[in-house]
């Protein structure tokens, strides 16, 4: 069985015959190839498929496309403005924050939400913030200060 949706992703508004199981994960990489959003464990543990849905962090896995239709969807290829890498892009890479690289994409778009809202966050805030974005890499440290740098350097902007 299918069903009619109409998306908007990072500003674009798609109109797709979807099954009607399928996840918003799976149709933002299998009908949309936005591979960016990786899938990782499809049951909400690991934070690798997260995108914003209005702004706020969501889990793709766990998010059917008909309960999103008319939000604004978010995904890693949305994150620049204008051509312009977000700070935390900017800060993961000059900071070696992504090692194998899988769990960055939802790292920066949680962390992306927590600076929209909290331009200068405290280490435990973006911890708490970060606490659903699991990395096998990294040991979170660079994570953290990458964030932390993002946030200096858009006070300094
Ligand atoms: S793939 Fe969605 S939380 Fe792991
Ligand atoms: S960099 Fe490899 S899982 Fe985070």
């Amino acid at each position: 069985m299918h069903e009619q949706i109409t998306l908007t992703v990072n500003g674009e508004t798609h109109t797709l015959t979807v099954p009607v199981h399928r996840t918003l994960l799976e149709v933002l990489r299998e009908q949309l190839m936005l591979t960016g959003t990786k899938h990782g464990c499809e049951l909400g543990e690991c934070g690798a498929c997260t995108v914003l849905i209005d702004g706020v962090p969501t889990l793709a896995c766990l998010t059917l496309p008909i309960e999103v239709q008319g939000r604004a969807i978010t995904t890693i290829e949305g994150l620049e403005r204008d051509g312009q890498l977000h700070p935390l892009q900017i800060t993961f890479a000059e900071l070696g924050a992504a090692q194998c690289g899988y769990c960055t994409p939802g790292v920066l778009i949680s962390g992306a939400a927590l600076l929209a809202h909290d331009p200068h966050p405290a280490l435990e805030t973006i911890k708490a913030a970060l606490a659903g974005n699991l990395c096998r890499c990294t040991g979170y440290t660079k994570i953290y200060e990458a964030v932390q740098a993002a946030s200096e350097r858009s006070l300094e902007a």
